[in-house]
């Protein structure tokens, strides 16, 4: 498989953003959780997938809230700690290739997960697959601006089969991420693997998005 332009180069891209205690940084913290299922209509009790489910912090705030969370990573040392921090089911694994039957779903949740897989547009197809027509994606993520001015992350999400519900631009959250992170890594450097973000046109962006599950998908994602 070669390499995607979308996914998100450095430290970050690599899922190696850790904070002191071992917890990634997460530019949104769990605020965003709450904020994509208080716009996703879902029911409680709805069966949710958290795609890097990490330390677990996420599907800990599921079960708070009277959902049913799986989590699935691909880091087997997170998986550990969220064992000991949450109830739900949980499995080592790429989070693009799920064992899953199709439309057994009715969320997807990605937090800062899809920026650093490979294939996005593979990845959002498998997710497609997964939910049921009517469910949900739940996504609050990192990406890069392209530089022919179109939105690659709506279009891929889109083409994927998914209608898109609510988005928002909370680029601003990054600030104190990054703040956070020269305080742990003593520089910028690592986190961007090498880019250039001198103007602002080229800094990466952090979006907020809910879509539903269309019957069909409309474009490339899906072979
Ligand atoms: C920022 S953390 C997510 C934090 C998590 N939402 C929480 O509540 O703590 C991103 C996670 O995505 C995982 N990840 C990245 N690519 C993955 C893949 N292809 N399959 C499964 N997990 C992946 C990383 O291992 C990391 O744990």
């Amino acid at each position: 498989m070669t390499a995607n332009p979308t996914s998100f180069p450095g430290l970050f891209g690599c899922g190696r953003v850790e904070g002191a205690t071992g917890e990634w940084l997460r530019p949104g913290d769990g605020e965003i959780v709450r904020e994509l299922f208080e716009r996703s209509g879902l029911r409680l009790g709805a069966k949710v997938l958290d795609v890097g489910c990490g330390t677990g912090e996420s599907l800990a705030w599921l079960e708070r809230h009277g959902y049913s969370g799986i989590g699935v990573d691909r880091d087997e040392r997170t998986l550990a700690i969220a064992a000991s921090r949450v109830q739900s089911a949980l499995f080592h694994g790429d989070g693009a290739r799920l064992p899953f039957a199709d439309a057994c779903l009715d969320a997807v949740l990605s937090e800062c997960s899809l920026s650093q897989m490979t294939d996005r547009r593979a990845a959002l197809g498998e997710w497609w697959r997964i939910v049921r027509p009517g469910g949900r994606l739940l996504l609050a993520d990192v990406d890069w601006p392209s530089d022919d001015g179109r939105d690659g992350l709506r279009e891929d999400v889109e083409a994927a089969g998914f209608a898109i519900l609510h988005h928002e631009d909370r680029s601003k959250v990054l600030a104190g991420f990054v703040a956070r992170f020269i305080f742990h890594y003593g520089s910028l450097d690592p986190l961007w693997g090498g880019r250039d973000c001198s103007s602002t046109d080229r800094r990466p962006r952090y979006r907020l998005l809910v879509a539903e599950r269309a019957a069909e998908p409309t474009g490339s994602a899906h072979p």
